[in-house]
């Protein structure tokens, strides 16, 4: 733990010397961790490529640096406790020698199932321990695991598991979440149709749900760990092998599948846990997020767990059985750092502080926020009545590509601001650009977010298709990676995170780009052209307005909206279904065919001034009538 930043003046001090000596920088970071071979280079890069390897040609496996490391000192401490969605049934408490032995068996079970390094794995499971088993049991093995949030569709499931090739897929029967019992292994088998690559499916019992299974295919979690031993000799991989692919949407296309690589996010995932959260041994460390999303990888299991922290993962919802949930939570495991979406925060805000009376609060040190911009508002919220207003708040910028925390306070240690992400980590250079890729120097400055320099946990490619990854992160600013935000640096020189400035809508946290939900909506039989803008929600932070064209005849207006609302559900899942429709003639169009979002975006946010000049439009007059009919919503 010598990796700890103490104190502002050692912060300052570290970054400066992690921008001006990086490798060697990196390098004494990197030396706390069990290598089975060191690297003969630290850092190479090219941001044309783009080409960065970190740790070159060292041998490691990431999950000797999370047990074999640690056992000695604290195989008994807890490593996991998981809490149920009813509080009635029984929690679990992994310790680090369980999780050791449970990641080990099911390792083997892979292995006689066939699984060979560098095969894609897909995990759709709800959040229960074995999902934690799944991703560290693929990384002990040298597979790559491809974790889908279990809310996705079976479409959605289906490209992602076509895209990547995947060989298995580990699913459970079903899914507790809140009142509802999900059935989980039904998606499956439906995309699984679609699909040739799969030869096996492992399922794990949670719910006891009656599911088909099928002969040759289907196996049982409890079955194929039967007779498993509980040690397993895990396989060397390369700092640059793949750990794992996460898909994520963006401003065009199909959601693209994000390659992170060993050594580097092994470094920075534990690097950036234990100094943004400043983890102490004995404490008790909470990320409500899902494992379904970069958050639950990087800040549930593998930072902390690298870390030798106790790390709690939480089954269910915020809200059930009650509102209080949440907060019953951080009493009864004396949580020490809790760590949540800006939308959790707003959506239990609204039930105003009685639920929050039987509770203390008084274990937490550090409260954290993650996923969108957190409004002055929430933040107040958050800091007074959870935080009591004496445990810092960090909010954490980052992204899916960035693999961890990038611009962040350091809890305790950086000066809080209300709703800015401050100051970057070690090791990251933002640097705000213009229009025209042009420096934003100095303070008060408001412009594009890039980043300058590698950093360990970058994107290194998006799967089978790296001239996308170059397209999306390098080329809008040659030599720099793009981040696709807004930010604003103040003048104090805090960092301020606008939102996206581009095609991608961040709603409750989930990133959704506006083409993939227009995709959606044109499959509908009856739709004819579409286009799709965010708009402020109070508790979502942006909602989804779609505005379609359809073919009307022998149709209600009211039938056709709850359809349409339906086959995004569908086709993506419940949470890209959008929360406004409506119905035009026509969408407002350049004379060269290009939909003017800039008017609909306004229109979304009952905002119908400064529309600036309809004229040059080739049909200025649907504007009246959008207007017209979204006053009416
Ligand atoms: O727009 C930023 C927003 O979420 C985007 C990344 O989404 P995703 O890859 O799904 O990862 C979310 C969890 C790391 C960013 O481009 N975002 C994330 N954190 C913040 C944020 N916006 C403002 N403030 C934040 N703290």
């Amino acid at each position: 733990m010598n990796q700890k930043i103490q104190s502002l003046s050692g912060y300052l001090h570290e970054y400066q010397k992690s921008i001006h000596q990086p490798e060697k920088f990196w390098s004494r970071i990197a030396s706390s961790f069990y290598w089975r071979k060191s690297w003969d280079r630290v850092l190479s890069w090219d941001f044309k490529g783009p080409d960065v390897k970190w740790f070159e040609n060292a041998k490691l496996n990431i999950t000797e640096n999370i047990f074999e490391k640690h056992l000695f000192t604290h195989g008994d401490k807890t490593a996991i406790i998981w809490e149920p969605n009813d509080p009635n049934e029984e929690a679990i408490h992994l310790s680090y020698r369980q999780l050791f032995e449970k990641t080990c068996q099911f390792s083997n079970a892979l292995e006689a199932e066939g699984v060979k390094k560098g095969d894609r794995v897909i995990i759709y499971m709800p959040m229960i321990p074995e999902a934690a088993i799944a991703m560290l049991a693929c990384a002990r093995t040298g597979a790559v695991h491809s974790v889908v949030f279990a809310g996705f569709s079976s479409s959605a499931l289906a490209d992602r598991i076509e895209d990547c090739q995947a060989k298995m897929v580990l699913t459970s029967d079903g899914n507790f979440r809140g009142a509802k019992n999900i059935s989980v292994k039904a998606v499956v088998d439906e995309a699984l149709e679609k699909t040739t690559c799969v030869e096996t499916v492992i399922v794990c019992q949670r719910t006891k749900a009656e599911v088909q299974m099928k002969t040759g295919r289907d196996l049982w979690w409890h079955d194929v760990i039967k007779g498993q031993p509980v040690e397993h000799q895990a396989v060397t991989t390369d700092s640059e092998d793949l750990l794992f692919i996460l898909y994520t949407s963006g401003s065009t296309g199909k959601p693209k599948g994000v390659v992170h690589t060993t050594g580097g996010y092994m470094v920075y995932s534990q690097y950036s846990f234990l100094n943004v959260f400043q983890y102490d041994q004995d404490d008790v460390y909470w990320c409500t997020a899902d494992i379904g999303w970069i958050t639950g990888h990087s800040y549930i299991i593998y930072g902390p767990l690298l870390s030798g922290a106790t790390t709690l993962m939480f089954e269910g919802v915020p809200t059930y059985p009650h509102v209080g949930r949440f907060w019953e939570i951080v009493d009864k495991y004396k949580v020490n750092q809790f760590y949540t979406a800006p939308t959790a925060i707003r959506a239990l805000q609204a039930h105003g502080l009685e639920p929050l009376e039987p509770y203390k609060l008084d274990s937490l040190k550090v409260i954290g926020s993650v996923g969108e911009p957190i409004n002055e508002e929430a933040w107040h919220w958050y800091h007074d009545h959870i935080g009591k207003g004496n445990c810092p708040l960090v909010d954490t910028w980052w992204q899916t590509e960035t693999g961890g925390i990038m611009i962040s306070p350091l809890a305790g240690i950086t000066p809080n601001k209300p709703a800015h992400a401050s100051l970057p980590l070690p090791g990251i250079q933002p640097i705000i650009v213009d229009a025209e890729g042009n420096e934003l120097k100095g303070n008060n400055v408001e412009g594009n977010l890039c980043i300058k320099f590698p950093w360990p946990s970058m994107i290194r490619t998006t799967y089978g298709d790296h001239q996308r990854c170059k397209d999306t992160y390098f080329s809008t600013y040659p030599g720099m990676y793009f981040t696709g935000d807004g930010v604003k640096r103040d003048h104090d020189g805090y960092l301020r995170i606008l939102g996206r400035v581009d095609d991608v809508m961040n709603v409750s946290g989930h990133r959704m780009g506006t083409a993939e939900v227009e995709n959606a909506i044109n499959e509908h039989p009856k739709v004819i052209e579409s286009a799709v803008v965010g708009f402020p929600h109070d508790i979502k932070g942006q909602g989804i307005y779609a505005y379609v064209i359809c073919d009307m005849e022998g149709r209600t207006e009211s039938g056709l909206i709850d359809e349409i609302k339906d086959t995004v559900r569908k086709i993506i899942g419940p949470i890209a279904k959008p929360d406004q429709v409506q119905i035009v003639s026509g969408l407002p169009k350049t004379r060269s065919g290009k939909i003017m979002r800039r008017i609909l975006r306004k229109v979304a946010s009952n905002d119908f001034s400064n529309l600036g000049d309809t004229s040059t439009l080739l049909n200025p007059e649907v504007v009246e009538e959008i207007i017209k009919g979204a006053k009416i919503q």
